[in-house]
């Protein structure tokens, strides 16, 4: 099945969180549904961060009703993920270095410009479970965070990188166009298989890496890429570890 053709999409003008407002009108979703807001106000990123989003940018949430095993759910963060890069590299030129950064950010440069937050919720078709996908996009301004030990890297807008103007619609209806192909070609069938087209489109085997997790913990160590279930596998020291939540920082 194929979640992402024929999708309702309602834009409004401005909203808290897209994320929040699908769950507050989760009982009218019976199809897959975007909620996409010219400015968000109250945005939420992972591990309880904001996402800082200006008009101008990308702020979309998709609600879909899966039928894999919930343990599998968080697999289309790496296929929206994909979908994600493969939007960006149309945008680009092709000198511009892109890469999906473990789990579910998008780096141009080595510089933030994209993210994605994943919630399940009950629906409201037979009680079926149904996933929230949101998605955060700096296309015309990025915030200005100050790096720390938890978050290493900067922040950029898509615009820094294309001499053209680029607005919401137009980076939706590409986005939209790449996440209904890549849904023709992976399915809930072969689910797992966006772990390869995910790395493919990530950092090198073999590059260094820091990771911090939510409780201040720091693993480093060699990227080794992922295990079937999407864990980034981290040789350290004292060993090889795998890594299901954290930041992830490339480079020394
Ligand atoms: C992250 O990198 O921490 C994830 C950021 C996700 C931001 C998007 S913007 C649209 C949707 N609504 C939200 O409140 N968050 C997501």
């Amino acid at each position: 099945m194929n979640h992402f053709i024929d999708s309702d999409v309602i834009w409004l003008e401005s909203v808290d969180s897209t994320n929040e407002e699908i769950k507050r009108r989760i009982k009218e979703f019976t199809k897959p549904t975007w909620i996409i807001a010219r400015k968000q106000l109250q945005g939420k990123g992972r591990n309880g961060n904001t996402w800082f989003s200006n008009s101008g940018n990308f702020s979309g949430s998709i609600i879909f009703f899966p039928t894999v095993e919930h343990t599998y759910l968080h697999l289309y963060g790496f296929f929206v993920g994909v979908a994600l890069y493969n939007t960006i590299k149309e945008l680009v030129t092709n000198d511009v270095d892109i890469r999906l950064k473990w789990p579910n950010d998008l780096m141009v440069e080595n510089c933030k410009v994209a993210g994605i937050l994943l919630e399940s919720v009950q629906g409201s078709i037979h009680h079926k479970s149904g996933l929230i996908v949101g998605i955060g996009v700096n296309i015309n301004s990025s915030p200005r965070l100050k790096t720390n030990l938890e978050r290493r890297y900067e922040t950029e807008c898509l615009a820094s990188f294309i001499d053209y103007k680029i607005n919401q619609s137009i980076f939706f209806s590409e986005f939209n166009y790449q996440l209904v192909k890549l849904g023709s070609n992976i399915t809930e069938e072969n689910l797992c298989l966006i772990l390869n087209l995910w790395q493919a489109r990530s950092y090198d085997k073999g590059s260094e890496v820091i990771i911090s997790n939510n409780k201040g913990e720091i693993n480093s160590g060699t990227f080794l890429g992922l295990d079937e279930i999407g864990g980034l596998i981290l040789r350290e020291n004292t060993g090889v570890k795998k890594i299901y939540s954290g930041d992830v920082y490339f480079g020394s």
